[in-house]
C-alpha cells in the first residue's frame, strides 16, 4: 500500500518515534511504501513531500521535533485548500494517509475523511487535552522538563526567601501544570478549569510563610483565568493576533500574578515563563514507548481498513475511536483528579490548592 503521513499542529517530543515506527512495521509486516508530506498540511495544499523508508528513519527515536517538520496551516482557510489537499494524495497515489497532530490537525483529517479520504489520526499534544484517549505524547517529557525546572526554581526561591511563580502551557486544559506541580511539590496550582481569586492566593501564601515557611512555588497554567479584576474570566493574552485555526496566542498571566502577589504580601515575587523549552528535546522513555505504540496501532488500522478513526489509549490499551469522537470536546482536568490534589494539598499543606 502507498501511505502518506505527516505531522501538524505544535510540535511534541516522541513524533519521531510514531514515524519510525509506522514505516519499520508497514515496511516489516506489510511491504508498505511511504511518502511524508512536509509541514503539516501545507504540504498536501503545495504539494511537499519527501519518500520515507528505513533509512530516513534511522537514528530518529531520541530526536525531538519532527523530520517531516510541522505547521499550523489549516486548509479550510485556504483557497480551495481541501480540493487541494485531495489532488496531492491522488497525484502521488496515496492510498490512505495517516495525520498525527492535536484537534487542529485531526478537525481536518475528519473533513478529508467526510470527502473519501481513507484517513486515520494519531494523538499528539503536550497539552494532553485531546479527547478520546487517556494520554497523548509528549505529555509526559513536558512533566519531567516543568518537574526539574520546578525542582531548580526550590532552590533559588529558598536561598532568596521569595515567590515563584511559573507559568506552563496549557491552553484550555491544566493538566501540565497538575502533573508537573504535584510532582515538583508546588504549593499553589492554577488552571483553566478553575477562575482563581488573586485575594486567596496571596493569603494562602501568608499563612504558609507565617507558619514559618521563608519562599513558595506557584505553578500556573498559561490559559489560567483571574476570576476578577485585574483580568476577569479571560485568558491573558500575549497580543491579538491568531492562527489560522482562530488561536490566541496566550502568555503572561505569570507576571502579573506575581506583580499581585508582590503588591499584597509584600513577599519578594519573580516569574519564570517556561514556553516552548517544555516541547523541546528528547522524548521520554515512557513517550518513546507510548508514541511507538501509537505508531504500530495505527498501521494495524490502516490495514484494517479502520478509516475516519484516531489510534488511542484507554485503560494501557490502544484501540479505535471515531475521529469525530475525538475532535468533539477538550478533555480538561476532571472533577475526581482536582478533587484527589485537593485532599492531597489539605493533608499536607493546610489547603493550598486555590482556584475554586
Ligand atoms: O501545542 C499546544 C501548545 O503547546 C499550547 O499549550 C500553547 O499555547 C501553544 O502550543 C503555543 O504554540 P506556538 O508554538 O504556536 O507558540
Amino acid at each position: 500500500m502507498k501511505i502518506g503521513m505527516l505531522t501538524g499542529g505544535g510540535d511534541c517530543p516522541g513524533l519521531n518515534a510514531v514515524i519510525r515506527a509506522i514505516v519499520r512495521k508497514g515496511t516489516f509486516t506489510y511491504e508498505d511504501e511511504f511518502v511524508g508530506f512536509l509541514e503539516g498540511w501545507r504540504g498536501l495544499i503545495d504539494n511537499m513531500s519527501m519518500p520515507l523508508d528505513l533509512d530516513s528513519v534511522a537514528g530518529i527515536l531520541p530526536r525531538g521535533g519532527t523530520i517531516l517538520r510541522t505547521s499550523r496551516t489549516n486548509p479550510a482557510k485556504r483557497p480551495d485548500g481541501i480540493e487541494r489537499c485531495i489532488a496531492a494524495l491522488e497525484k502521488n497515489q496515496i492510498q490512505a494517509l495517516i495525520a498525527i497532530g492535536g484537534d487542529d490537525t485531526l478537525s481536518v483529517a475528519q473533513k478529508l475523511h467526510e470527502r473519501g479520504v481513507k484517513v486515520v489520526g494519531i494523538p499528539k499534544t503536550i497539552d494532553n487535552d485531546l479527547g478520546g484517549t487517556d494520554y497523548t505524547f509528549g505529555f509526559d517529557t513536558a512533566c519531567n522538563i516543568v518537574c526539574e525546572a520546578l525542582d531548580r526554581v526550590h532552590t533559588t526561591a529558598e536561598a532568596h526567601n521569595r515567590v515563584m511563580v511559573v507559568e506552563v502551557m496549557g491552553r484550555d486544559a491544566g493538566w501540565i501544570a497538575v502533573y508537573s506541580g504535584i510532582a515538583g511539590g508546588a504549593d499553589v496550582i492554577l488552571i483553566p478549569e478553575r477562575p482563581f481569586d488573586v485575594d486567596k492566593v496571596a493569603e494562602s501564601i501568608r499563612q504558609r510563610h507565617e507558619r514559618g515557611r521563608y519562599f513558595s512555588i506557584i505553578v500556573v497554567a498559561e490559559g489560567a483565568k483571574f476570576a476578577s479584576e485585574p483580568g476577569p474570566g479571560a485568558p491573558i493574552l500575549q497580543d491579538m493576533g491568531k492562527d489560522e485555526f482562530g488561536h490566541a496566542k496566550l502568555g503572561g498571566v505569570a507576571n502579573i500574578l506575581a506583580r499581585e502577589i508582590e503588591k499584597r504580601t509584600g513577599y519578594e515575587t519573580r516569574a519564570v515563563v517556561l514556553g516552548h523549552i517544555q516541547r523541546g528535546g528528547s522524548p521520554s522513555a515512557f513517550d518513546r514507548v507510548l508514541a511507538t505504540r501509537y505508531g504500530l496501532g495505527a498501521i494495524d488500522m490502516v490495514h484494517r481498513g479502520e478509516f475516519g478513526s484516531m489510534a488511542a489509549l484507554r485503560a494501557n490499551r490502544i484501540v479505535s475511536v471515531p475521529l469525530a469522537e475525538a475532535i468533539s470536546r477538550n478533555r480538561v482536568v476532571d472533577d475526581e483528579v482536582i478533587q484527589t490534589m485537593e485532599g492531597l494539598f489539605e493533608k499536607l499543606e493546610n489547603k493550598q490548592m486555590v482556584g475554586k
